[in-house]
């Protein structure tokens, strides 16, 4: 599908009455983009179901999940979305550096759930995508997929998984429970940074007419959930902060880049509070940095090409992290010695490395960024950093294993610990950080050329207008005719002002 071809209307009756059909059997009632940047005008009806049900269910009314607003447990809702403060003994900055936890999100415990679903959605209710009789693929380094196959199966249509062969063990072990078919998961060569790989995948894949490419890295939806929602929920974290603070300014908000669809909450923080944003990569794969390609583990980010969905023109920082310190991290936080270690010596309270289980490789890349962000504006105690985890250190156990054994073949101890924290949190410097000038962000911007119009097929029209603003202002427009479609699919589904029905 051509990206700038937005569903707007119904382009194909006989497709969307087929979808009514299905989602109408399937009993699945669909949340608006509205309902998910604000749950609490989700309806009692459905509130009532979600209360007694397992959030990692393929249920439909779990849709009502998708949204930052779970508590702790993942069955109640909050007003501030769930966040960890980290303290200055652990950044060794006098900014407030907090970070919004994604493993709250239903079903896959991360926030890509979200991005599945406000691409797929669009599709369904403007009749392009039937979900009888074809299959929704869905590109992606792990866990975009995995949101993707749980919407699909929940909406009563085949989801096929594209990803690289090197992604974590936990994402395929999750992905072989939740697929129909074995062959829906499909494995491209390479690891992280292997996205031309998926994109070849995806071209041979759509020549059969059946399957449906549900592209991220080119789907605006993904780009406007986050506006919205991610947006609207980081700002009720920082309205949180404030209330207790009213001096706080949101300094910055700082997000890796896989799809970049979570750097949309950034322009939303940018027009309502002023926020700085800042694109953390991996330095092994330092793309905006330096044009520079390679592989890395920092998994979810750092695919070697810009996104077309990504708003180059609107960035102020580019923070380079190492996947050195990402898995040297991860297993300091996450191992016995380690946080035995960070709690004797260096005062860490149990709460603190508990919470810490909370950020998977690409929070910490992130906490990492927020940190190298704040040292280099020289922020101070009135500042706020704001960053996400878009899953948790739970979906990595396989990977720490294998670094451990690689790093560590005859043991690791406190020692081993210390030097940790020493080389990758104490003396954190302020290498790879660039902070962008209109021309570098040209430089990055024209980077895209290659991929989009070269390979992918984008006018260059299309292409150059990403660099106004008011093309991305003007996106917004799309979230209202999309709420009002799918209020209106779902009165004729007949499941409108209901829950849905159990799966
Ligand atoms: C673990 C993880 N972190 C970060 C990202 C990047 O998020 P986005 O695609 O919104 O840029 C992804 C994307 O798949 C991810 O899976």
């Amino acid at each position: 599908m051509d990206p700038f071809d937005f569903p707007t209307e119904v382009s194909d009756a006989a497709v969307r009455a087929r979808a009514v059909g299905a989602l109408r059997e399937a009993g699945v009632l669909l949340p608006s983009f509205a309902q998910l940047s604000e749950p609490s005008t989700i309806p009692e009806a459905v509130l009532a179901r979600l209360a007694a049900l397992d959030p990692d269910a393929a249920d439909p009314a779990n849709l009502f999940r998708v949204h930052w607003h779970n508590d702790a447990a993942r069955t109640g809702r909050v007003e501030t979305p769930g966040y960890i403060e980290v303290p200055r003994s652990l950044t060794g900055v006098a900014a407030r550096v907090v970070v919004a936890l994604g493993e709250r999100f239903p079903m896959i415990g991360a926030h890509k759930v979200l991005a599945a679903y406000a691409c797929l959605v669009p599709r369904i209710v403007a009749g392009r995508f039937d979900p009888s009789t074809q299959r929704a693929v869905w590109p992606s380094t792990g866990n975009y997929c995995r949101g993707g196959v749980a919407i699909s199966r929940i909406l009563g249509c085949r989801g096929v998984a594209v990803l690289p062969e090197g992604m974590s063990a936990e994402r395929f072990e999750w992905l072989d429970q939740w697929v129909a078919d074995p062959a829906d998961v499909i494995r491209t060569p390479g690891s992280e940074s292997n996205v031309k790989e998926i994109y070849d995948k995806c071209a041979e894949l759509e020549r059969d007419p059946a399957n449906v490419i549900v592209n991220q890295f080119s789907e605006f939806g993904n780009y406007l959930a986050h506006y919205l929602c991610t947006g609207r929920a980081l700002e009720r974290i920082f309205e949180d902060l404030r209330a207790s603070d009213p001096d706080l300014r949101l300094a910055a908000f700082v997000a890796g880049s896989g799809s970049a669809g979570t750097l949309g909450a950034g322009d939303h923080l940018k027009e309502a509070l002023g926020a700085r944003i800042a694109v953390v990569e991996p330095v092994e794969c330092p793309t905006l940095l330096y044009n520079g390609y390679g592989a890395h583990n920092i998994q979810g980010i750092g695919d070697k090409h810009i996104p077309l969905i990504h708003n180059i023109m609107n960035g102020d920082l580019v923070v380079g992290v190492s996947d050195e310190s990402t898995d040297a991290l991860d297993l300091l936080f996450n191992s016995g010695e380690g946080q035995a270690y960070l709690m004797a010596r260096k005062g860490w309270s149990a709460a603190l490395v508990d919470d810490l289980a909370s950020l998977g490789l690409s929070g910490i890349a992130n906490l990492l960024g927020a940190i190298k962000t704040a040292r280099r504006l020289e922020l101070d105690e009135r500042d706020v950093v704001i960053t996400v985890a878009t899953d948790s250190a739970r979906l990595y156990q396989s990977e720490r294993d294998k670094w451990r054994a690689a790093r560590y073949p005859d043991g690791f101890d406190e020692v081993d610990a210390a030097e940790i924290f020493g080389a990758h949190l104490a003396s954190s410097d302020g290498d790879h950080l660039l902070e962008t000038t209109h021309r570098d962000r040209r430089r990055i911007f024209n980077l895209g050329y290659f991929t989009w119009v070269e390979q992918q097929g984008v006018t260059l029209a299309d292409f150059d207008r990403r660099k106004d603003q008011r093309f991305w202002q003007g996106l917004r427009g799309l979230l209202p005719v999309w709420d009002e479609m799918i209020e209106r699919f779902n009165h004729e589904t007949g499941l409108a002002g209901r829950a849905g029905r159990a799966a």
